[in-house]
């Protein structure tokens, strides 16, 4: 729990900073009382409160049921159907505002591109037309794994036009991880480019999805588009691979949408939890759409005139909700940068707001942590007096850099939304309200309108403000996860009837049956405030990304030198927690620097360069109780360079915790 330490501490601060007076005069939400208002309007009168919000959308058949709630199995806008292609796409086009600008898409290298709404509905449909011609069908799985370059979304709507399902493999992962994530979803095609640019250099993609692929290890997959991005040489498998030009080529421009379902699932994107294997979370289409555009609407303020940036790569699920849909369902005109905040110089992204004039600009405090230690004359070199709105996503910010953000890149009169969510709550779910909501630095304040959060002890009781506990939601809200992929949920996608019931269960419903468990631990304070502490389970953050202890423990297992290992998460004042690995090695192995260098590495292969331990200790055995588990509480103390404290009476073996402390190096 790196940051969550000071976010405690916060807790007591008094410092508020109330909404400025011209910001909350124009503000969607003007006024705490409307806030007020609006919330207990939504919990009153779900029904009324959910039907002028959806009103505006387009529905191929409008809904009558707003809410199908058998715990834990949930169906909103029951009976409509809809596709969210049309209301990211043909409903503004429609409306005449198809030459307004949907991406102003920066390369890293120093291209540009612009791309209008009408010019994104007309790669969409041609691309749709394409896949159609390889013979997908509605229901089918697609992995995409691209740079973040406009063709990424055009995919994913593509997808969305057709009903194919797709699952989006962040950029930064391995081939092992992609070979998990095409064969727990079936994937019958993969997206992806030639190459990608990071600091001046090409990641190989499309050859990491060859070896993904390779020896027939995914024998669902018949087709790979590729994207020419970086002219990076490639190998060719002529019965499965197809350029994204000639998939296009002579296809189209015209592509009828297929009527959906509300709950046919939109997308699976997997993310870590407590078991060595993914979650395969499953976002349904009208739920989803709803909440993911009236959260971006409410929550950035979204106005005709703003130019909007989400710094997310659209591997994750901010991407996802706050780069594509949710974004583009309000019409809005966005940034998309490719590359890496320090190429070629550590100002890019203040370079960026200047350019085009971003207004409301939102971000990872990981991020904010090292624009801190990149120092003040980065962005005190550029004009940033076009931002009017911050936001952050992803950890607890610590005070000090919520202050830094405030003074230095909103020039002390931009209010700041700390956004907590979860891939599995698709949208932002506790977050300030920018015109409306007093803001305390390191709290994501009050819970948005549909939301009812609790924080509570072990058996279910709300705690006395105050007090730390378990976050936990009351009751659903339009995006909320429906389940975990599993074989078998393509085609009609009924809630509760396909996917893996027990894991859903037992992940999210188990210990308090019909309210939502986020796996967060939190506190209330005396104003209502929200002051999420970090996760409570063996998931990490790290740097923003969400990784499993378990997996990383795995990783390093299938090492032929490696018997057994722990992974814990230590603070860090950049990332929020660094990975620290302890290895047990077999018998006849000594541990040494290039074996140390060799495990690192393995788990970069393993599941991506992000997930590779920054701290790496070998040691005879792990520190157990006596039934055998691992105390992972004395190792958290140890990478922490923490004194060991508490109870440590049934440790089995306490010699080990002295080598462990390196007290006999
Ligand atoms: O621990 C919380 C933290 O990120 C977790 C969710 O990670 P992921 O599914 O990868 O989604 C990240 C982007 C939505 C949460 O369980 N988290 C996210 N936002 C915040 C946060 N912790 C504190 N404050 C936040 N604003």
């Amino acid at each position: 729990m790196g940051a969550g330490q000071d976010i405690h501490q916060a807790s007591e601060m008094t410092e508020r900073f109330e909404p400025p007076a011209d910001f909350a005069g124009s503000a969607h939400v003007p006024s705490f009382e409307v806030y007020k208002q609006l919330h207990q309007r939504s919990l009153d009168d779900p029904e009324g409160f959910w039907r002028e919000i959806t009103d505006d959308f387009v529905w191929f058949k409008p809904w009558t049921q707003l809410q199908e709630w058998k715990p834990p199995f949930v169906k909103w806008f029951v009976d409509g159907e809809t596709n969210i292609s049309v209301n990211c796409l043909d409903r503004h086009v429609d409306a005449g505002r198809g030459n307004r600008v949907a991406y102003y898409w920066e390369g890293e290298p120093g291209d540009t591109r612009t791309v209008t709404y009408a010019d994104l509905l007309a790669d969409v449909q041609r691309f749709a037309n394409g896949l159609k011609a390889q013979g997908l069908e509605c229901g089918d799985r697609v992995i995409i794994y691209m740079p973040m370059v406009p063709e990424l979304p055009v995919a994913m709507l593509a997808c969305a036009r057709l009903g194919l399902v797709h699952s989006v493999v962040f950029g930064g992962f391995s081939a092992d991880a992609i070979r998990d994530r095409v064969n727990d979803a079936g994937a019958r095609a993969v997206i992806t480019a030639d190459g990608s640019w990071r600091r001046g250099r090409v990641i190989p993609l499309k050859a990491t999805v060859d070896s993904a692929l390779a020896e027939n290890a995914s024998p669902t997959v018949e087709t790979v588009v590729v994207l020419k991005r970086c002219e990076n040489a490639v190998d060719w498998n002529d019965d499965r691979d197809v350029w994204w030009d000639k998939a296009i080529d002579g296809q189209s421009d015209v592509c009828p949408p297929v009527h959906l379902p509300a709950e046919h699932p939109l997308y699976i994107l997997y993310t870590s939890g407590t078991t060595g294997k993914p979650k395969g979370v499953v976002h349904a289409t009208a739920g989803y759409m709803v909440y993911t555009a009236y959260t971006s609407r409410m929550v950035f303020d979204l106005k005709e005139d703003d130019i909007y940036w989400c710094t997310a790569d659209i591997g994750w699920v901010t991407g996802h909700s706050y780069v594509v849909y949710g974004i583009l369902a309000n019409g809005a005109s966005s940034v998309m940068y490719e590359g890496a905040p320090n190429h070629p110089a550590e100002d890019r992204f203040w370079e960026i707001i200047e350019k085009y004039k971003v207004t409301v600009f939102y971000t990872a405090p990981t991020a904010i942590r090292t624009f801190v230690r990149w120092g003040d004359h980065h962005p005190d070199g550029h004009d940033l007096s076009s931002l009017r709105l911050l936001g952050t996503v992803g950890e607890p910010i610590n005070p000090d850099a919520w202050l830094w953000y405030h003074r230095v890149i909103g020039g002390g009169n931009c209010p700041i939304v700390d956004t907590w969510w979860q891939t599995e709550t698709g949208g932002i779910l506790i977050t300030p309200l920018p015109g409306a909501t007093a803001l305390k630095p390191g709290s994501a304040t009050l819970p948005f309108p549909g939301v009812e959060p609790e924080v509570v002890s072990e058996d279910g009781q709300p705690v006395e403000d105050g007090e730390r506990g378990l976050l936990i939601v009351r009751r659903p809200w339009p995006s909320m996860i429906r389940g975990i992929y599993q074989d078998g949920w393509g085609q009609s996608g009924h809630v509760g009837e396909f996917g893996d019931r027990e894991r859903f269960v037992d992940t999210y419903w188990e210990k308090f049956p019909g309210q939502y468990l986020t796996g967060d631990g939190a506190v209330r304070d005396a104003d209502g405030y929200f002051w999420v502490i970090g996760r409570v389970d063996d998931t990490l953050s790290v740097a923003g990304h969400r990784i499993g202890t378990a997996e990383v423990e795995s990783a390093l297992v299938s090492h032929s030198s490696v018997a057994e290992s722990a992974v814990v998460g230590a603070p860090d004042p950049i990332t929020g927690e660094f990975i620290a690995a302890f290895v047990t090695l077999k018998a006849g192995i000594d541990g040494d620097d290039a074996l140390e260098a060799e495990l690192t590495a393995h788990v970069g292969e393993t599941l991506g360069r992000f997930a590779r331990p920054k701290m790496l200790k070998f040691t005879d055995a792990l520190p157990k109780t006596r039934s055998g588990k691992i105390m992972r509480r004395l190792l958290r103390d140890i990478a922490a360079g923490r004194e060991v404290v508490g109870d440590t009476t049934t440790l089995e073996d306490l010699s080990v915790l002295a080598s462990l402390r390196g007290d006999d190096d």
